[in-house]
Formats: structure tokens, C-alpha cells, sequence
């Protein structure tokens, strides 16, 4: 379908959508925008290089592939991706292996944020300005909003749009532009993530419960392993040294468990990630709507936070695809509770697997969680939810 032309105004640009943020919320919806026909610029304070190394996430869910798969996304993610039937549940002494295919029919794919970060600059359907600064929304309740900010050259500029997406995660100005209610839970634990140049020891991703602190066992590739470390708040990723990341590893993993081993390898990168749940409703304040962790975030336990970027701006572009194409504005109007169904359910789902698996110092605490993984790897119907909600709902749920 045609682009709409974006056409200069005296007093600046002007396009249909000014999305901001380049991560994979505001690039996606900038894809399937000009798939619909809908003209949009985006806006992204970092370089296009930082934006596609950072390391984060690497789990897509069934839908999420499929959405990519269904707008040209996906050759090189079902050549390069891996799929996983499901994934290990571990305590000392034992594993146990959810199959989500015998449980849901649905898989989970590795393949890393920076990976689809990558395919969505290569198809080359985003317009994005990158190292711009002091970006600023106003009359966002108005029909007429726009968007200032400094390009690269420190020059001002101006974009005015019929909407804005703010898709700048959650550091950028959009959400505070939505007067909103928060909900809010922070956690007493972080987690150390390493990435190393060594094979998986592993097929799938291991989830260990231990006293000592929760571990996961991820990878991005047959060279590349992910792991992480439950550690107390505050930790300085310096003061973990290589042999200590592995040695620690290897305890919680259970490294000897059943004749299983725990390769170490060099490690390329390690960094200390805060855990939180945050939501922010609505999602919509006049024409201005917000995407992926720009209103949510959730702590990485469940693997959700892409994958619900992704829901997001699916329902999104629907809604301002039709709000532009069809003149109706009844998707619009129910994005942000169509969306926050769907994030309300991941919010759960990341909380109570955070709470099911990080440890503290509660005796308690410990035999319930203990209880609640003997039932969850041994009843189908503990195991069937977790796989349905690790899995995947469809978009629109
Ligand atoms: P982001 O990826 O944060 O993108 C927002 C973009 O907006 C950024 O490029 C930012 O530079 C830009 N921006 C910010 N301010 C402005 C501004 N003023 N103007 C213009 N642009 C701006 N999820 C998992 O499922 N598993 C993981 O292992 C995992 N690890 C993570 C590690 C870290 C350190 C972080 C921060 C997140 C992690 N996540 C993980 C979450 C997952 O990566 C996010 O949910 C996902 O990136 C959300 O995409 P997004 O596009 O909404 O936000
Ligand atoms: C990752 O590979 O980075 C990863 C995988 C699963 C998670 C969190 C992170 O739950």
C-alpha cells in the first residue's frame, strides 16, 4: 500500500504518527505502520549502533513469531532462531522437564532483542532520527500535538503529527505526559547476567530454585551462552569476578546433579539488572498512546517484557491503521484496555514466577515455594498454566 507523502511545514515536519523511541516497540510499530500505509517518524536520542547492541531479551513467545513471521520478519529468525519445546524447573536434587507442545500445542523461540532489533533496521521501513535530544510532547489532548526536540545537529526542530507513540521505554518523557494511576512492586533482589563464548550446556533454558539464590541457564545461539544470578540489590558487577559467576553457577545449576556438567568459557559481558513491576493506566491520553515498557515493565522471570512490546504495538498499529484508513476510531478507543488485559496477565505471570523462584532468608517462604514447583512440575493442571502463560496467550487476549 502507498505511503502517505510527509510534507514540510514552515514551521517544521509533519507525518501521521511521531513515534518515539527506536527500540523494537517504537521500530515495529514503524513497520507495520507503512505496511498499512500510515506515514510515521521516529525519534531515538541513542546512535542506531547502541540501540542495536544493547543486550536484553531473548525469548519470543508462539505469537509473537508468527506476528513477525506474518510481516516479512521472519526468514532469518526461523533460519537462525532456535524453536524449544518448553523448558527445565529445577531444585537441588531435582529437574524436571515442562514439554509446552505436549501441554498447549505452543512453542517459545531463542532469539535475541538484538537479533529482531537488527531485521527491523535491514527492512528499512522506519524513518528514524536518531541522536536527537530534549524531545518534549505537547497539546498531546488535542488534535493537533506535536513533538520538539534537537536533531543530531543541535538544531530545533519541530514534528507535528495526528498521534504520538510513545514507545520510549521507561526513562523517556511519554509517560509522564499520561496523567495516570500506577501500580508499582519492587523486589529485594537483582540479577547479575552474563553472556560467555561457550556452547549451552544445555537444550533448553534451565530455571533452578536454590537457597543460595534462583539461577537461569539461557542462551542466544549454539556459541553463546546467558546465564543469571539472583544478587542482592546494589551489586557491582565488579565485584563478581569470572571464576566466582561460574563457581556459583555451577552450585545452583546443580553442576554434578545426575551427571550433569556446567561448562564455563569466557565470559564478553556482564551487567547487574534491577527487578520491577510497573504499570501505568491507561495507556491512551488523547492522541498520545504508549507501548511496551513506556507503560509496563515486569521483572524478566516470566520472559515477557519484548513479547508484550510486541502485543502492544500489534493492537496499536490496528487501531491507528483503521483511525486513519477507515475513519474509525473504535480500535483507538479500546486500545488501552484491550492492551492492559494482556499486560495485567503478564504482570502476574513475571510476578509469580519472580516470587516462586528468588530466594530470601523466610524458612517459610521456602517450603511454600518448594510445594508450589513439586506441584507445578507434577499435577497437569499446575504444569498446563504455567506452559499456557510461558507460551504465550494469543495478541488480543
Ligand atoms: P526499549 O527497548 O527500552 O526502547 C525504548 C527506546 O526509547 C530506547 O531505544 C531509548 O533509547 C529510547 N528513548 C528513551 N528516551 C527517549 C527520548 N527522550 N526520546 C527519544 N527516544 C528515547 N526482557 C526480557 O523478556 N528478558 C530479558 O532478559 C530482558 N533483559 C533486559 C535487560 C535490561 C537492561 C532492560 C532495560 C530490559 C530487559 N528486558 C528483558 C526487557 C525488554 O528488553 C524490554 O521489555 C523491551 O526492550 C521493551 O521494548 P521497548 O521498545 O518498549 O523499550
Ligand atoms: C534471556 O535469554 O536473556 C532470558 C531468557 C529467559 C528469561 C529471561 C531472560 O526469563
Amino acid at each position: 500500500m502507498p505511503v502517505a507523502p510527509r510534507y514540510e511545514l514552515a514551521d517544521g515536519m509533519r507525518t501521521q504518527v511521531a513515534i518515539i523511541g527506536a527500540g523494537p516497540a517504537g521500530l515495529l510499530l514503524a513497520h507495520l505502520l507503512t505496511r498499512g500505509g500510515v506515514d510515521s517518524v521516529v525519534l531515538e536520542t541513542r546512535s542506531q549502533e547502541y540501540v542495536a547492541s544493547r543486550i536484553r531479551a531473548g525469548i519470543l513467545e508462539q505469537s509473537s513469531v508468527d506476528l513477525l513471521t506474518s510481516v516479512g520478519l521472519g526468514d532469518r529468525l526461523r533460519a537462525e532462531g532456535h524453536e524449544h519445546r518448553g523448558i527445565y524447573l529445577q531444585w537441588p536434587g531435582s529437574r524436571h522437564h515442562l514439554d509446552f507442545v505436549d501441554l498447549t500445542g505452543r512453542t517459545v523461540w531463542v532469539y535475541g532483542q538484538t537479533e529482531v532489533q537488527k531485521d527491523l533496521v535491514a527492512a528499512g521501513t522506519a524513518d528514524v532520527r536518531y541522536e536527537v535530544a530534549e524531545v518534549a510532547l505537547h497539546d498531546v489532548e488535542t488534535d493537533r500535538p506535536y513533538v520538539t526536540y534537537l536533531d543530531r545537529e543541535g538544531n530545533q526542530q519541530r514534528l507535528a503529527a495526528d498521534a504520538i507513540a510513545g514507545c520510549d521505554g521507561s526513562f523517556g518523557p511519554s509517560r509522564n505526559a499520561v496523567p495516570a494511576e500506577t501500580f508499582e512492586r519492587t523486589y529485594p533482589y537483582s540479577w547479575l547476567g552474563i553472556l560467555a563464548d561457550v556452547a549451552p550446556s544445555t537444550d533448553e533454558l534451565i530455571y533452578a530454585w536454590h537457597p543460595s539464590g534462583f539461577a537461569l541457564h539461557s542462551m542466544r545461539s549454539p556459541t553463546v551462552s546467558r546465564l543469571y544470578l539472583q544478587v542482592p540489590n546494589g551489586t557491582d558487577p565488579a565485584s563478581w569476578s569470572d571464576d566466582r559467576i561460574w563457581a556459583e553457577l555451577a552450585l545452583r545449576l546443580g553442576h554434578g546433579q545426575d551427571g550433569w556438567k556446567l561448562t564455563p568459557g569466557p565470559i564478553t559481558d556482564k551487567s547487574v539488572l534491577p527487578m520491577r513491576s510497573y504499570v501505568q493506566t491507561p495507556m491512551r491520553h488523547g492522541n498520545l498512546f504508549l507501548a511496551g515498557d513506556a507503560a509496563h515493565i515486569v521483572p524478566p522471570t516470566g520472559a515477557k517484557g519484548l513479547n508484550l512490546a510486541i502485543a502492544d504495538v500489534t493492537l496499536l498499529s490496528a487501531a491507528l491503521i483503521s483511525q486513519f484508513r477507515e475513519k474509525s476510531s473504535v480500535l483507538a478507543d479500546s486500545y488501552s484496555d484491550t492492551a492492559l488485559r494482556r499486560v495485567w496477565r503478564c504482570t502476574h505471570f513475571s510476578w509469580w514466577m519472580t516470587t516462586m523462584l528468588h530466594t530470601g532468608d523466610d524458612p517459610f517462604d521456602a517450603q511454600l515455594q518448594l510445594s508450589q514447583l513439586r506441584w507445578v512440575t507434577s499435577s497437569s493442571a499446575g504444569a498446563t498454566g504455567l506452559a499456557e502463560n510461558y507460551a504465550g496467550l494469543p495478541i488480543g487476549f
